[in-house]
Order: C-alpha cells, then structure tokens, then sequence
C-alpha cells in the first residue's frame, strides 16, 4: 500500500538488522507495554509475530518505508487484542524520524485500510496517558478517548474509532 511519502508493505528477513536499531531504542520501547527498548533477540520474535499474525488473521501490522529513499521508518498497522475482542492501531517509529507527520500518514492509511477490508464496527488504540504524541497520532486518525483500562499491567487509556458509515454504540444500559 503507498500513500505519498510512505511504502507499507510486509516486513521481510531484510528489515531486521534496521528494525533491531529502531525497537532497541528506549525512547520507543518505554511507551510500549514493554517499557524500554528491545534487544535483538526481542525485536527478532517481535517481526515473527508479525509474520505469524498475519498468516493467522489476514491483517496485521505493516513495515513504514519513506519511498524517497527506501528507509524502514518503524511499523504501524492492525492487531487482534484477545483480551478485549477488538482490534488495534498500533505504530512505533524510530525517535529520528518522529515530527515528520509519518506516523498520522501511515495510520491513517491503515484505518482507511482497514474500512475497506475489514468488516469492523471499531478499530481502538491503547495509550499511556503521558503519551501526549501518539494521543495526537489517533486524534489526527479520528479516534477519541472512551475510557480507562487495566491492560498487560498497565493503566491505559482506550480511544475509539468507529468505521467511516458506523456511529458508535450506546454504552449499553443494565
Ligand atoms: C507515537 C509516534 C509514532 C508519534 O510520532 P510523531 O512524530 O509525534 O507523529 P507524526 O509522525 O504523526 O508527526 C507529527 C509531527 O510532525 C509534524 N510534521 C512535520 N512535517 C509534517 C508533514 N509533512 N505532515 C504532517 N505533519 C508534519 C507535525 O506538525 C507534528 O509535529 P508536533 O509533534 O510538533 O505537533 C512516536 O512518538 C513513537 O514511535 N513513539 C514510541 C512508540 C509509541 O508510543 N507507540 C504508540 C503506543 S500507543
């Protein structure tokens, strides 16, 4: 899939060594679930999982790509959440390439993606509450705040994004 400054595509065995430099940053690793920067090892199950989550769902998340120049920029894309039932938008870049708008490009392509394949009342985005950049990322995608969760031992916030020809339900009454 491209949009104008963005391949995303599969990750491939080619990624690695820069997907290793990317997730091994703790400045991308300490707001994700983990809380600090990857090792090799991790990164290398990491962009299994991917793999494997696509074989298994037919959705998943994508390698960012800058078409000018071919750089891996990070991952953003869709992941089933057993926990809750749903699916979300996820996406992590390396920290030089952050204030690029990038992210909101690639995440925004991945709802619009997924409208158009997917059949989903929702997609969601889990967020620790101090973190002001992704907030911005989901708002810029159309998500909005719906409430507080306990999740993989977080406290997160849960935003919403109901597809394009839904509005979203009622919180249902006892
Ligand atoms: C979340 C994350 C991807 C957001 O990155 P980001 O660079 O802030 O987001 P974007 O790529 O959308 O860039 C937006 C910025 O680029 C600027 N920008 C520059 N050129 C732009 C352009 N051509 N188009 C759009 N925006 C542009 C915007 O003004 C905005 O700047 P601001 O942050 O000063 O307001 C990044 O912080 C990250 O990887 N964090 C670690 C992992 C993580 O938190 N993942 C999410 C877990 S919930």
């Amino acid at each position: 899939m491209e949009t104008d400054r963005l391949l995303l595509r599969p990750f491939a065995a080619g990624d690695l060594p820069a997907y290793r430099l990317l997730m091994g940053q703790d400045e991308v690793g300490e707001q994700l679930p983990r809380g600090r920067g990857f090792t090799a090892e991790e990164t290398d199950r990491l962009a299994q999982f991917w793999s494997d989550h696509w074989t298994q769902h037919g959705y998943g998340p994508f390698a960012v790509v800058e078409r000018s120049s071919g750089t891996l920029l990070g991952h953003c894309g869709l992941k089933a959440v057993e926990e809750t039932g749903e699916v979300e938008l996820l996406y992590a870049l390396g920290r030089e390439h952050w204030g690029e708008g990038f992210a909101t490009e690639a995440a925004r392509a991945c709802v619009a993606w997924a409208d158009m394949v997917l059949d989903l009342p929702w997609l969601v985005g889990f967020v620790k509450p101090d973190n002001v950049r992704s907030i911005a990322v989901l708002t810029r995608a159309g998500f909005a705040p719906a409430d507080q969760v306990h999740l993989w031992g977080l406290d997160l916030i849960r935003y919403r994004r109901p597809r394009e020809d839904q509005a979203m339900p009622e919180p249902s009454s006892p």
